[in-house]
């Protein structure tokens, strides 16, 4: 068996290695030609845990290929499957930029030769599968190919950046949008040994189901995270504990624990994404998504958290204050930052005229391409040295137990917001810091 991955991110590096581990021969593709060198000089665009010993593993076995060249794999390498894995990105009117995937599609069409199966990993709005199945009709027509069969399937990826091997390897359920049988058994020929070992349910739909149930999971999470944020505000004013509160609900066996974390907002590429992305087919289709637009704005708001009880602890000027920022990804696990907490904070925090130190475990590469000129730490002490406060965004493991007594000592000012409510209020105030947290 011999897959294809167009888009070598997140996803496609990823289920590529995952595929590969499990003795299918992959080819990852990507057209910017820095992701293939590094990959093929042994480093990782990426940073995901178990990731780097996987790659060298099939790498060294011969399984796992990295290459530029789309067309002559596809044209050359008996390729059973195509897996697109491109991004998706919003465009300025917040509609989704299909352009990568397009170009996908019609290389796709070009290039097969015998029965070929694209597989959809990428986020597309919900019709996009039936749409690429007659731009691949008609381009194989085009080109005199019209006898070459193929199928499109929609296999949406639910991820989650920090634990995408065990996702890959156990996830929930397997989503896998087919219109034909000839597809369905295809799927099921690649999947069986995730199906087989690990008793994996399979939710077989159409295509335009499979699309709608990757945009329902990722928005009914962002949703119960939003709404958290919201009664956490009103704990605030009415003088109630959001963390007990959270206690008190997550036990409730109808709604359970996850994703019910007060914070300073979610982050990432993927629910910001996807929640706009439902919105703007809702409109496309006439109808207002009014409880999805609630939860973006709940979140935009939620990611000011941070800054605004900063500015009422030093009563509105922050001008020439020095703030330390622990942590930059969006979340644990992962070195990205796209439209994380710390991104919002930081541009609000220069804004002001502040002085800003950041430390991150793994993030700070990245995030020095952007802010070249913001102070990068050494570690989370050297990040608060002659600080008036830290920020805490993102829970890093590393960040749980501090020295709060060296802390202490090399701050300006004992100032401690917690955005992601780790540490223990007592603790912090009986050692002097003014300590803030959300929902509290
Ligand atoms: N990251 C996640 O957690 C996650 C989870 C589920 C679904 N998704 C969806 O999966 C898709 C990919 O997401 P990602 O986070 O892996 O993106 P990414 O930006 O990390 O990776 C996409 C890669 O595709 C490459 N690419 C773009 N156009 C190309 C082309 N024409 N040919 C070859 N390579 C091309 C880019 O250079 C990039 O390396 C998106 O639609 C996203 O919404 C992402």
């Amino acid at each position: 068996m011999n897959i294809l991955i167009a888009g070598t991110g997140y996803v496609g590096l990823v289920t590529g290695s995952c595929f590969a581990d499990l003795g299918v021969n992959v080819t990852c593709v990507d057209d910017d030609a820095r992701t293939i060198n590094l990959l093929l000089y042994g480093g990782l665009p990426i940073y995901e845990q178990g990731l780097e010993a996987m790659v060298k593993r099939n790498v060294d076995e011969g399984r796992l290929h990295f290459t530029t060249d789309f067309d002559t794999t596809l044209a050359e390498g008996d390729i059973d499957y195509v897996f697109c894995a491109v991004e998706t990105p919003p465009l300025q009117d917040e509609s989704t930029d299909l352009s990568s995937v397009l170009d996908i599609v019609h290389r796709f069409a070009k290039g097969i030769k015998k029965y070929t199966v694209l597989v959809m990993k990428s986020t597309v709005p919900v019709g996009t599968a039936e749409e690429i199945k007659h731009i691949i009709a008609s381009d194989l027509k085009a080109l005199g190919k019209d006898d070459v069969e193929f199928d499109v399937v929609t296999n949406p990826d639910f991820l989650t950046e920090g634990n995408a091997i065990k996702d890959f390897i156990k996830p929930d359920r397997i989503v896998v949008g087919v219109d034909s049988q000839r597809a369905r058994d295809a799927m099921d020929r690649l999947y069986h040994p995730l199906h087989n070992i690990n008793s994996v349910p399979v939710v077989v739909a159409s295509n335009t189901t499979a699309e709608m149930i990757k945009y329902a999971a990722t928005s009914m999470l962002a949703t119960r995270v939003s709404f958290m944020n919201e009664i956490a505000k009103l704990c605030e004013i009415v003088g109630a504990d959001v963390n007990i509160v959270r206690r008190g609900v997550g036990t409730d066996s109808r709604i359970g624990p996850k994703y019910i974390y007060p914070g300073c907002g979610y982050g990432g590429t993927l629910f910001p994404k996807d929640i706009k992305d439902l919105i703007k087919i809702g409109e496309r289709n006439h109808y207002s998504m009014d409880v999805l637009k609630a939860v973006h704005a709940v979140n935009k708001r939620q990611k000011r958290i941070l800054f605004e009880k900063l500015q009422r602890h030093y009563g509105g000027d922050l001008k020439g204050k020095t703030i330390a920022v622990w942590g930059l990804s969006f979340k644990p696990e992962t070195n990205d930052i796209r439209k994380s907490p710390a991104i919002t904070t930081i541009d609000l925090l220069i804004e002001a005229g502040c002085n800003v130190r950041v430390y991150d475990p793994v993030a700070m590469n990245q995030f020095k391409l952007r802010w070249s000129e913001i102070y990068c730490a050494l570690n989370i002490y050297d990040a608060v040295d002659g600080a008036d406060a830290v920020l805490l965004v993102t829970e890093w493991r590393q960040f749980r137990v501090p020295d709060w007594k060296r802390v202490k000592q090399v701050m300006r000012a004992p100032v401690v917001i917690d955005g992601r409510n780790i540490y223990d209020y007592h603790e912090l105030e009986a050692l002097g810091f003014n300590y803030y947290c959300i929902g509290r």
